[in-house]
Order: C-alpha cells, then structure tokens, then sequence
C-alpha cells in the first residue's frame, strides 16, 4: 500500500477528507499527520482514526530532524494540506517530484508569500473576480510556483464575503485533492 505524510496546519478539514477517502477507497494509507500547530484541529482528526501525529518547532523543521523522521516513513507522497510555513529545501530535493501543495485560488494569480487561506479569498473579492479556484501543484523553492498538476474553476459572483468565497473553493478542494492523491501514488509514482 502506498503511504502518504500530510503537513497540516489548521482545523484540517482536507485532512480529513483525505483520511476518510483512505480507509474508503484503500489506495493509500495516511501513516502520519504532521504540523507546527500544536492547537491545529487535524490533531485531534488524526488521532480519532489513530493515525501518529508530529509536532515540530520550526528549528526541527529546518535542521533536518523532520527529514530524518520521514525518512524513516519513506513515504510515496507528502502532501501539504493546509501547511502554511515555507517547506524547506533538503525535504524538496530528497523527494523530487513527490511533494505536492494545495492552494485556494487559480495560480499564478494570488500567490507568494501572505497569500493562504483567507487572504487569498479577501484579495479575489477586492479585485473583483467573477471565478476562482483550486491549483494542486508540485512544490519547489519557491512559494507557490511548481508545476501544476490540477486546476478547477468555480463561479464567485455571487459571493459577498470571503468566508463565502472560501465555502466554495473548499468544496473543490475536498473533491479533488484525494482523488489527486490516489492518481499520483498509483499510477505516476
Ligand atoms: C485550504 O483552503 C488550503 O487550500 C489553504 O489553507 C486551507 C486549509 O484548510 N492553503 C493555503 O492557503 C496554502 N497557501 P483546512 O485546514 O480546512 O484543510
């Protein structure tokens, strides 16, 4: 069975979904949950299915005492799930090609460095954008920059807030990130 490590590092509502697609479908295991969040609800969602968590300092991040512990796992995927700190380089380059972010908009448009979550969505109403959406992409050194491997579009016309603007990106990203996931690990990798 394929393994995945998912870096979150709030209430890990992708998480979630992506641990439920898991035990529903089998075509990967969830073998860790890791976050620099000590509070993050995807904490207590990985612990409700007894999946092992890491917590990490950003000095243990940076060090390669992270890396250490993935190696350990040697996972086939890591996906970040809501992980909001840059990733650093050594993990990157001792898995080319098998790290891979979600993020709330349609890059190239409305990323960088302060560009997640909510901000995300706030900047999409300012400027008045009738679509948004989801990118999954692989991760490099640059913040939101690597190659693409999904894009979906959702109509915000009709949103007022972000929070409205952030229901809706999020559905997008609970469909299509696990089943991303199992194409990634079973077919390409
Ligand atoms: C998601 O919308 C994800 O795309 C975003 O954080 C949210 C986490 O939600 N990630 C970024 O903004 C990364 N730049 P979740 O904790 O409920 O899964």
């Amino acid at each position: 069975m394929k393994k995945i490590i998912l870096f979150a590092s709030g209430s890990g509502s992708n998480a979630e979904k992506i641990m439920q697609y898991a035990d529903q479908e089998n075509s990967y295991i969830v073998t860790a949950v890791v976050t620099n969040n000590p509070n993050a609800g995807v904490l207590q969602k990985a612990k409700n299915r007894n999946i092992p968590t890491i917590i990490f300092t950003r000095e243990e991040l940076n060090n390669g005492s992270i890396l250490q512990k993935i190696d350990k796992i040697s996972p086939d995927l890591i996906v970040l799930a809501g992980f909001l700190w840059k990733f650093p380089s050594d993990i990157i380059a001792s898995y080319p090609q098998k790290v891979i972010n979600i993020h709330p908009a349609l890059l190239p448009n409305y990323g960088g460095k302060g560009m997640y979550g909510i901000h995300v969505h706030r900047a999409v109403l300012e400027n008045k954008e009738t679509i948004s959406g989801i990118t999954i992409h692989y991760v490099n050194d640059n913040y939101d920059e690597g190659n693409i491997i999904l894009q979906k579009t959702v109509n915000v016309q009709d949103c007022t807030t972000p929070e409205d603007v952030a229901s809706k990106v999020l559905s997008l990203e609970h469909e299509y990130l696990p089943k991303v996931i199992a194409r990634l690990v079973n077919e390409t990798i």
